[in-house]
């Protein structure tokens, strides 16, 4: 177990190294050393942690304060795999449906700030996720099975679990472009 936890402590150094990425900030120390998992245990993600994943999603900035997003939480096992082919038991999947309204209005990019918002919880919380958009379309042609509200369509799914810590985080997580190819200071 200690040296689970040693590997992971120099995975995690070792990947902030690799990409530059140092941060004694708590917040911005969780952004830059998490990754996208996939591997996780059945090791079920608790209530508590669920709940305040949820709030952060609540608490999330959108146009106008519109909050134009509703989110299905999914536990059960069929459901999860008719979502995520690979989702396992203490897994817990989130849609997050936007509100079709007027136009003007952005609830694709408000729910994908309630993502975001969401994803950094997890990992604030020890916990993995990775979002999906693949699954929408599917969802969204059987609104009713996935509870889906009316009025919505599933934008994205979250997928939160506990971390596969045998996975090596170095190698799972995908390199980023360099500052210099998207980052320019006007003169
Ligand atoms: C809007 C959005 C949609 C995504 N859709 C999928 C998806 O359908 N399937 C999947 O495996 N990963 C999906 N991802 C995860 C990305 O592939 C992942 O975040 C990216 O490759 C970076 O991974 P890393 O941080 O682990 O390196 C999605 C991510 C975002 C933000």
């Amino acid at each position: 177990m200690k040296i689970k936890l040693l590997l992971l402590v120099i995975a995690l150094f070792a990947i902030s190294k690799l990409y530059g990425q140092v941060s004694d900030n708590p917040v911005t120390a969780v952004i830059l050393s998490g990754y996208s998992e996939r591997a996780y245990t059945s090791e079920p993600v608790n209530d508590q942690q669920l709940d305040e994943i949820l709030k952060c999603g609540i608490k999330a900035p959108s146009s106008r304060n519109n909050q134009p997003w509703k989110f299905t939480v999914i536990k059960d096992e069929t459901t999860m795999k008719d979502i995520i082919k690979d989702a396992i038991p203490g897994n817990v999947l989130i849609i997050v449906s936007g509100i079709e309204s007027e136009a003007g209005t952005t609830p694709d990019f408000d729910c994908g700030l309630a993502a975001e918002s969401m994803f950094i919880a997890a990992h604030g919380l020890g916990l993995g996720a990775r979002i999906y958009g693949s699954p929408a379309a599917n969802i969204n042609s059987k609104k009713e099975l996935f509870q889906i509200p009316s009025g919505c369509k599933a934008v994205v799914v979250l997928r939160v679990g506990n971390i596969d810590k045998s996975v090596d985080a170095v190698s799972a997580a995908t390199p980023r472009k360099k500052a210099e190819e998207i980052v320019n200071f006007k003169k």
